[in-house]
Order: C-alpha cells, then sequence, then structure tokens
C-alpha cells in the first residue's frame, strides 16, 4: 500500500503508546550476505522513520525493545557493535529530538550498561525532558520478569523501612505497584508490535502489556518504514478492545 493511501482523515483512532518489538536485523543482513551489523545500523533509519511517522500522527508515547537481558548473551563483537550503535545514535540524534520535541528516556537494567553509554543516555534524557510532543523509550537491557522482580524487591524495600505505612502498602491495588515499575508513569501499550514473523514476546512488558493489542508482521525490522507503520496504526483503529466486558 502506498504511503498517500494514508491520510489523518481516514487512519482512524490514534493509540496513545504505541511499542514495537524490532526484530529481524540479523536475517535482513544474512538475506544481503552481509555482517548483522550491517542489518542493525539500517535498522537505526527504521527507528527514524517511525519516530518521524510517530510524531506525525500524534502519538505521544513510542516505545522500542532495543535490547533485551537475554541478548547479552550474544556474541561479544555483535553485542559491542550494538552498543556502539546505541551511543552514537543517541550523539547524533540529540539535535533532532531536541528539533522535534521528543523527549528521550531509556529503560532497562542500566548497571549493566557501560559509564560511557550510561553518561550519553543521562545527558540525553536530562536535555530532552522538558520536550513534551512525543516521548520515545528505548528499552535496553530490559526484561519483563526482571522489572517485575524489581518493582517487587523496592516495594519490599519500602515495607521494611516504612513500618507505619504497612498496613496501607499491603492493601495496595494495581495502580499502586505500577509505579514499582521502570514504566511508572507511562501509559501501558495500547498496541505491541513485532517484526520479522516471530509470534512470541520474548520477556517484553508482561506486566504492561496485558491487554494491548498485538500485531505481528513479516517484515523484517530494517524495512519497516513509515508505510508499516501507518498500517499499523489503521489495523489497530479497527480492533475492538473489550477488556473483558461485554459491548
Ligand atoms: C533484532 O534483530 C535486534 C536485537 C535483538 C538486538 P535480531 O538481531 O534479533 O535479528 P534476527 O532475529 O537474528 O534476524
Ligand atoms: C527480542 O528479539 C529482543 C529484541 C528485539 C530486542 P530476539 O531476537 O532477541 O528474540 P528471540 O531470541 O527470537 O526470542
Ligand atoms: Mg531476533
Amino acid at each position: 500500500m502506498s504511503d498517500k493511501t494514508y491520510t489523518m482523515e481516514n487512519i482512524g483512532k490514534i493509540p496513545v503508546h504505541v511499542s514495537i518489538i524490532m526484530d529481524g536485523n540479523g536475517r535482513w543482513a544474512g538475506e544481503r550476505g552481509l555482517d548483522r551489523s550491517a542489518g542493525h545500523a539500517e535498522g537505526v533509519e527504521s527507528v527514524r522513520a517511525c519516530t518521524e511517522a510517530a510524531v506525525e500522527y500524534g502519538v505521544k508515547y513510542l516505545s522500542l525493545y532495543a535490547f533485551s537481558e537475554e541478548n547479552w548473551g550474544r556474541p561479544q563483537a555483535e553485542v559491542d557493535a550494538l552498543m556502539l550503535l546505541m551511543f552514537k545514535s543517541m550523539v547524533e540524534e540529540l539535535s533532532n529530538f531536541m528539533e522535534n520535541g521528543i523527549r528521550f528516556v531509556v529503560l532497562g537494567h542500566r548497571e549493566k550498561l557501560s559509564d560511557e553509554l550510561n553518561a550519553v543516555i543521562d545527558d540525553c534524557m536530562r536535555k530532552t525532558s522538558g520536550n513534551d510532543r512525543l516521548t520515545l523509550i528505548v528499552f535496553l537491557s530490559y526484561s519483563g520478569k526482571w522489572d517485575i522482580l524489581q518493582a517487587a524487591k523496592r516495594y519490599a524495600r519500602d515495607l521494611i523501612e516504612h513500618p507505619d505505612e504497612a498496613e496501607s502498602m499491603l492493601g495496595m491495588g494495581i495502580d499502586g505497584f505500577d509505579r514499582y515499575l521502570v514504566t511508572a508513569g507511562i501509559p501501558d501499550p495500547d498496541i505491541i508490535i513485532r517484526t520479522s514473523g516471530e509470534m512470541r514476546l520474548s520477556n517484553y512488558l508482561l506486566w504492561q502489556g496485558a491487554y494491548s493489542e498485538l500485531l505481528f508482521t513479516d517484515v523484517l525490522w530494517p524495512d519497516f518504514r513509515k508505510d508499516e507503520f501507518l498500517s499499523a496504526l489503521r489495523t489497530y483503529s479497527k480492533r475492538d478492545r473489550r477488556y473483558g466486558k461485554v459491548k
């Protein structure tokens, strides 16, 4: 479907939070006889394209699964190439974030990242913190089970440190626990898209994705550009979200 098929008028209801499991970079490179890192580099272009489209169509949160806790188990050379790519991309994109009103946020097990990478992340997050057109979240060294565990540990610590508040803390509901997850303050994803034909969550947003619409596409991440993004928005607008109720 051509780009021009989609317009602000015909795309339908725009989700507040779009989340993407960016998968298939290695296969994209393999099909071309290139090194896997070439696929990751090309994937950055897709990030740019989707970010631009999200801003243009008024999506308020775009989150991207860039590196899972399990991805640390990949060959060191690939891990190094990915980390270098993240570093370079953040340095290069800062001016673009400022020009387009993009707040940039990295969520995940930050202690595992290098000091250099953490410094550029902090700088980017601080400088863009006042932007409010789009919040772009990159999940780095993230896993859903890790997130729930770190939340439970922080909750337990609060309980120990504030025994006077124990009763109210134990009576806490879902919203109260939400505040301990790394995504505190960010609305749950309306839709989770996974590229490359894999139909699994690979430990992504296990709690927050409880009622997300799921969309699986065969398109490999480096080929997922504006048209694909808008097509996903269109698909979302046709979904009927019932949240367990009868309509
Ligand atoms: C997604 O592409 C990027 C990361 C997981 C870091 P892959 O590298 O998983 O590509 P495939 O799945 O091997 O094709
Ligand atoms: C999931 O992709 C993680 C990211 C996209 C960052 P993987 O390629 O690591 O997932 P599996 O191994 O196919 O489940
Ligand atoms: Mg993969």
